[in-house]
Formats: C-alpha cells, sequence, structure tokens
C-alpha cells in the first residue's frame, strides 16, 4: 500500500495507473511544474549534486532515503499516508460519522480555498529563498536549504494532486495558477503577505524556518483532523518532512547565537558595535530579526475572532493541532475570554479558534527560545532573547495597526513610530546582515558568523561535500 512506484513519470503511492484521466492531467502538468522550477527555484546550482533525501515509501524505513541528484531530477512524487481503517470525524457538529472520500458538494468552494491557500505557500517560500545559495554559509548549510526547497515543491505537488483528483476544473484551473502568481510580484503576488516578503540573507530564512515554516506545521496538524481524508493523509505524510525545516531554522539560530557568544568572549564585550566589527550578530540585532518574523508569522492565523474558522470546525473540515489533546470536540457551549484593545470580551470559543491555535503555536516558538537562552546564561551573560507579544505589529485581527511594544504595552503613536526600528531590523541593520553573507563552500568550513552544526546529515561528517559544485 504505501510502496512507491519510480517506474511510473510521477512516483505515488496514490495509484495512479489505476486512474488514466488523472494519471494524463497529472503528467500534463508536470513539466509545467518543471518549468517554474528552472526558472523560480533556486538560481544556479541546478547542475550541482545534491545529497538529498526522497522519500520511497512513507513509512519509517523509506520516507528518508538518501542519495546524490541533480534537483531538477528529483523525484517529486505523490505520497499519503496510510488510510486509517474506519477514521471517523473527530470534531464539529458531524463528529463520529465516518470520514469522506469525497468532497461534499456543500464544502467544496471552502476545501477548494483551504487546499489553494495552503498550496501557494510552498511554491512562494522557494521564489523567497531563490538567492540565498550564492551567500550561503557552508555546504552543510546550502544542502539543507536544497532539501527544504525541494520539499517545498513536494508539498505543492501533494496539494496539486488533491486539486486534480477531486476539483475537477476549478481545481486544474487553480494548479495553473499555483505556477503564475510569484513571490513579491506586483501584479500577481503570493496570496499571503509573509510569503511575498523577501529573504536575501541567511538569517532571515533561520528566523523564516523557525516561525514561518511552524506556522505551516500548526496549519498542517489542523488539516490532519480533517474529515475530508485525502487532505488528512496528505497533510500527515507532509507533517513528517516539515520537522527538518523546523530543525534548519532552531539550530541555525542556534548556531548564529554560540558563534556571537564565543565572539563576545573573545572580545570581553557585549558592545554591539564591538560584536559587529568583529564580523558576527550582535544580539539586539538577533532580537530584531526574532520580532520581525515572529509577528509577520502571526498574521497568517487569521483574525483573533472569525467566523470563517467558526464555520470550518463546526462543519469538520479543519480541527485544531492535535485535536484529540482536548475535552469537547463539539464546542457549541465554551467561551473564550479575548483580550482586545476595547478590554477582555466573551467570544464563543468556536470563533475564537484562530487564537486558540496561535496561542498554542507561541507555546511551541518557546522551546527554540529557552535553549538559546540557556546557551547565552552559560555563557554569562545577562541578555536574554525574548518573543514580541502576539499583538506587537499586527496588521490583521483585533490588534491590527494598535501602536503596542514587543511587551505588548500599549504606548503612543508617536513613540511607536520613534521605535519602530530598535525593535524590529531598520534598513540599516539590514545592510549589516547583507555585508556578512558571502558564499563559503569549502568542504566543513564555516562563515565567520555561525558556528558549526554539532553533527552532520544522516550521520556523515560535517566536513562532507553534500553539495558537489561542478
Ligand atoms: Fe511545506
Ligand atoms: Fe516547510
Amino acid at each position: 500500500m504505501s510502496s512507491v512506484n519510480y517506474s511510473e513519470k510521477i512516483p505515488n503511492n496514490v495509484n495512479l495507473v489505476s486512474d488514466r484521466t488523472l494519471q494524463r492531467a497529472l503528467e500534463h502538468w508536470q513539466p509545467h511544474f518543471i518549468e517554474w522550477w528552472k526558472a523560480m527555484g533556486p538560481s544556479d546550482f541546478q547542475s550541482a549534486d545534491v545529497y538529498l533525501r526522497t522519500a520511497t515509501s512513507v513509512d519509517a524505513q523509506g520516507w528518508a532515503t538518501y542519495g546524490t541528484v541533480k534537483m531538477p531530477d528529483y523525484r517529486w512524487g505523490i505520497f499519503l499516508a496510510d488510510q486509517q481503517a474506519e477514521r471517523k470525524i473527530g470534531f464539529g457538529d458531524q463528529m463520529g460519522q465516518p470520514v469522506w472520500q469525497q468532497v461534499p458538494g456543500e464544502y467544496r468552494s471552502t476545501l477548494r480555498r483551504l487546499i489553494v491557500t495552503q498550496g501557494d505557500t510552498e511554491p512562494a517560500s522557494v521564489e523567497q529563498q531563490r538567492l540565498l545559495g550564492h551567500t550561503c554559509p557552508s555546504l552543510y548549510d546550502l544542502r539543507n536549504l536544497f532539501q527544504i526547497n525541494v520539499e517545498e515543491g513536494r508539498h505543492l505537488w501533494a496539494m496539486v494532486y488533491l486539486l486534480h483528483a477531486y476539483f475537477g476544473r476549478d481545481g486544474r484551473e487553480e494548479a495553473e495558477e499555483l505556477l503564475a502568481r510569484h513571490s513579491g510580484d506586483a501584479d500577481k503576488p503570493r496570496i499571503l503577505t509573509t510569503f511575498n516578503e523577501p529573504i536575501s540573507d541567511w538569517l532571515s530564512l533561520y528566523c523564516f524556518t523557525y516561525f514561518t515554516d511552524r506556522d505551516g506545521k500548526y496549519q498542517l496538524k489542523s488539516l490532519a483532523e480533517s474529515a475530508f481524508d485525502p487532505l488528512s493523509r496528505t497533510c500527515r505524510f507532509m507533517l513528517t518532512e516539515e520537522a527538518h525545516h523546523m530543525f534548519v531554522g532552531e539550530t541555525g539560530l542556534g548556531r548564529v547565537v554560540k558563534r556571537t557568544l564565543e565572539v563576545m568572549k573573545e572580545l570581553g564585550s557585549d558592545d554591539p558595535a564591538k560584536v559587529r566589527a568583529a564580523g558576527a550578530i550582535d544580539l539586539p540585532t538577533v532580537q530584531k530579526y526574532l520580532n520581525f518574523w515572529c509577528s509577520s508569522s502571526l498574521d497568517l492565523f487569521g483574525s483573533e475572532i472569525s467566523s470563517n474558522s467558526a464555520a470550518n470546525f463546526a462543519n469538520g473540515l479543519k480541527g485544531r493541532p492535535d485535536e484529540g489533546q482536548y475535552e469537547d470536540h463539539v464546542l457549541r457551549s465554551s467561551i473564550f475570554k479575548m483580550a482586545t484593545p476595547a478590554g477582555i470580551e466573551q467570544v464563543p470559543m468556536l470563533n475564537a479558534l484562530n487564537e486558540v491555535m496561535r496561542e498554542s503555536y507561541l507555546k511551541d516558538c518557546e522551546i527554540g527560545l529557552k535553549r538559546w537562552n540557556r546557551q547565552i546564561e552559560r555563557a554569562g551573560s545577562p541578555l536574554r532573547l525574548t518573543l514580541p507579544s502576539s499583538r506587537f505589529r499586527r496588521t490583521i485581527g483585533a490588534w491590527a495597526g494598535q501602536p503596542v511594544d514587543p511587551e505588548g504595552r500599549m504606548v503612543s503613536k508617536e513613540e511607536y513610530e520613534k521605535k519602530l526600528y530598535s525593535w524590529i531590523p531598520s534598513e540599516a541593520d539590514r545592510a549589516f546582515v547583507h555585508s556578512l553573507m558571502h558564499k563559503v563552500v569549502e568542504p566543513g568550513k564555516m562563515a565567520a558568523w555561525i558556528a558549526p552544526p554539532e553533527r552532520g546529515i544522516n550521520n556523515l561528517p560535517v566536513n562532507y561535500e553534500y553539495v558537489k559544485l561542478h
């Protein structure tokens, strides 16, 4: 059931060969995808040999098979987690009924929208990161970037499969549109703002993979609960790949902090100017990047009070991440106490689910902070990194446009404007970070602003030649 047929044009574990029409439609989309990859994927490096993992089955043995491939030859395929026998709807008004193997007519456009919105983020992130290879801090990091990129490409395949298989002509049109919108494009931008922010330095990449891929994890977890079983199975398998993306973010930021602490020790000073002059990224600048990407990612959860998320939950389309951990799965009679600029509001729990998700996301974000702060504490520095308040710099929901500082305190508009660039990166901060970005491609060597990783990929040494450039 779960093994992947690699003799086919499109590797898959969905028995694609049994549905000729679907197979033909996807084989028609495939060259468009490859064209997109060549035009909008990693700039250059298409002929490099990259040490990548590819799924050969969705079980523990096969999902991470390592080998050297050129990226355009990567076997992007369609993999769904195995079907669970007798799976029942786990939440909402139809709880306990069998899950759906087809899309119910009344939810068709909503489900399509959910899938398109998720699908749009996947190629968007590849586009955002396409120039980073030119400034990689090591071959190890370059390989990790490309691993993320090919997997985001595969996540696009995952959503395109659902659109083609279950949404007829509309689905096929949406699949084309997913290749036609581009990150940051003035006429045809990607759907969500965060996915139009340029990522032009590696500190931003680590923040993006730490915060924004983690939003992805929460979205996928909530869609994995869906009563639409093919969507659930697709997202369950995507989550196994997603973990590596957040690993790159967490360890990347940890290595930046480690290197900065070493430089602070050598200097006997935490003076940002001195740390910068020594070629490392001072901790206040790291904090600004955390503030920027965390607040930007918080908007992805949507408005605090949302009738859409209420309907999606009640109808069984989108649950809460790890729905099983909760006691009440219907939520028709519970209330959420929501802090808004006007004070505490009593909101029906069903309408507060975006906020519930945002809160559990922020708890998950704390894990890395604790780790980095332990490093800082051990180094004897009184500095600490923190997450910004979920009210800071929001552009969606109850706190949108409110002058709130990173601690969550309401300040005057003047103060907010005066201090904003002491909270998020200024042009000068970005220029400084950019000035550090130079390509390092000697096996085992690291750029001066980042410490080496603790171990290599798949038990290989750190100085392994993870990308062979030609
Ligand atoms: Fe993804
Ligand atoms: Fe990801």
